[in-house]
C-alpha cells in the first residue's frame, strides 16, 4: 500500500466502513455448512471442508451460482438463518464494518418449501442483536432472482410486504446476461410505491445498456457492481454527474473472471474518474475475503494510497441509505481515525 506507515492489513481492518453489497447466503462458510447439514440431515456432495474449498473454482457467474444455490440447501430453519447472519455480523464487526446493508434471496428458499417467515425472522433477529451487542447498524434488501419470471418476483414482493418495516429496499441478482432490468419494471414500480429503496446488479457480466435500464426503468439509487459502465463514456459521465454509487466487489470480479487479475481491475480508474465507488465483499465465503480483505488486496494490487482507502470508506457511508445525521456521525469517526498520529504517511 503506497505511503502507508504501519501494518496495511490493520489499517484496512480498523478503518470504519459500511458494507453495501453482501449476500447473506454468500457468507455461508464451509464449517457452518457442515454443521447445518448435520443438524438438518441434508446430504452434502463434499467429504470435508477442504473438499468444499477445492470446489470453489469458477469460470463465470453461472458456474458460481450453481454451487452457491446448492450450498443454500442446508438452510432450512429460522435458527439456521439466524446463525448465518450472526456469524457474518461477528466477522464484519472485526473487519471494521459499522453499518451493513444486506441482500437476501428469499426465492432460493421459498422455492424449496422454506417459509418466507423463517427466512426473514431469523435474519431480522440476528440483525437486531448485532445492533445491540456489536454496535453494527443494518438494513435488509430483498433481492429478486432475475432468472425467474417477473410474476414470481411480484408474488415474493406481496409476501414480503407483510414485513415491510423490516425491509430497507429491493435488489436484483442471479444470472445477469439475458435477464435485463426491463423484465422487472412492474415489480420495481410496486416496490418503490411501498417506499422500498431500489438497487440492482447491473454491468457485472451484462453490458452498459443494462446499467442504463436499471437507472431509467427501475430508477435505482445504486448500481451493484457496474464495472462495465466504464465501457460507455456517456454512461460514466452520467454516473459521475449524478454521483450514483457503484458497489464494487474486487475479489468477486476476479473469482468470476470479470477481470483476469486484481491488477487489471478498474477500481482505481473509477476513483480517478470521480465515480462514487465503494468496495464490498459480495459472497465472502466463496471468494476468499471479507470487506477489509477486499480493501487490502485491492490496495496492494492497484497501489492505492492511504488517502484512496479513506476515500473508499467515506464513499461507503455516503452511498449508504443512512440518514444525513448518521452519515455525518460516521464521517466524523472516520476523520478521527484518519487523523491519528500513528497513521501518518511515510512519504
Ligand atoms: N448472487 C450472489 N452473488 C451474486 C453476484 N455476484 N451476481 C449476481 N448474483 C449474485
Ligand atoms: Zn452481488
Amino acid at each position: 500500500m503506497r505511503g502507508m506507515a504501519g501494518d496495511p492489513s490493520k489499517f484496512a481492518r480498523d478503518l470504519p466502513k459500511a458494507e453495501l453489497h453482501l449476500h447473506i447466503e454468500g457468507t455461508l462458510e464451509p464449517d457452518l455448512m457442515f454443521e447445518l447439514a448435520r443438524r438438518n440431515a441434508v446430504p452434502l456432495p463434499y467429504a470435508s471442508v477442504e473438499d468444499v474449498r477445492q470446489a470453489y473454482v469458477f469460470s463465470d457467474l453461472q458456474s458460481f451460482l450453481d454451487i452457491y444455490y446448492a450450498g443454500c440447501r442446508v438452510l432450512l430453519q429460522e435458527q439456521d438463518f439466524y446463525d448465518l447472519t450472526s456469524a457474518y455480523l461477528q466477522r464484519a464487526s472485526k473487519q471494521g464494518v459499522r453499518h451493513a446493508e444486506i441482500f437476501f434471496d428469499p426465492q432460493t428458499h421459498t422455492d424449496r418449501g422454506v417459509p418466507f417467515e423463517s427466512v426473514i425472522t431469523g435474519i431480522h433477529r440476528a440483525l437486531a442483536e448485532g445492533r445491540e451487542r456489536l454496535n453494527v447498524s443494518s438494513g435488509l434488501i430483498l433481492c429478486f432472482l432475475r432468472h425467474l419470471p417477473e410474476d414470481a418476483a411480484m408474488r415474493t414482493l406481496s409476501e414480503a410486504l407483510a414485513y415491510r418495516d423490516w425491509l430497507l429496499g429491493v435488489g436484483l441478482d442471479s444470472s445477469e446476461v439475458g435477464h435485463p432490468p426491463s423484465k422487472f419494471q412492474a415489480v420495481y414500480d410496486r416496490a418503490r410505491e411501498a417506499g422500498l429503496l431500489p438497487v440492482a446488479h447491473a454491468g457485472e457480466e451484462g453490458p452498459p445498456g443494462y446499467v442504463w435500464e436499471a437507472l431509467d426503468l427501475l430508477q435505482v439509487r445504486r448500481i451493484d457492481h457496474g464495472v462495465r459502465s466504464l465501457e460507455d463514456e456517456r454512461l460514466a459521465g452520467r454516473l459521475v454527474e449524478e454521483q450514483i454509487p457503484l458497489t464494487v466487489c474486487p475479489m468477486s470480479n476476479v473469482k468470476l473472471r470479470v477481470f483476469p487479475a486484481l491488477r487489471q481491475h478498474n477500481l482505481k480508474r473509477m476513483l480517478e474518474r470521480g465515480l462514487l465507488a465503494t468496495v464490498n465483499s459480495d459472497d465472502p465465503a466463496y471468494f476468499g475475503g471479507y470487506v477489509a480483505d477486499n480493501l487490502e488486496a485491492a490496495a496492494a494490487a492497484l497501489e492505492l494510497s492511504r488517502e484512496d482507502l479513506i476515500l473508499l470508506a467515506r464513499n461507503s457511508f455516503m452511498a449508504s441509505f443512512l440518514s444525513e445525521g448518521e452519515k455525518r456521525r460516521h464521517l466524523n469517526d472516520l476523520s478521527g481515525f484518519a487523523d491519528q498520529p500513528s497513521l501518518k504517511t511515510t512519504s
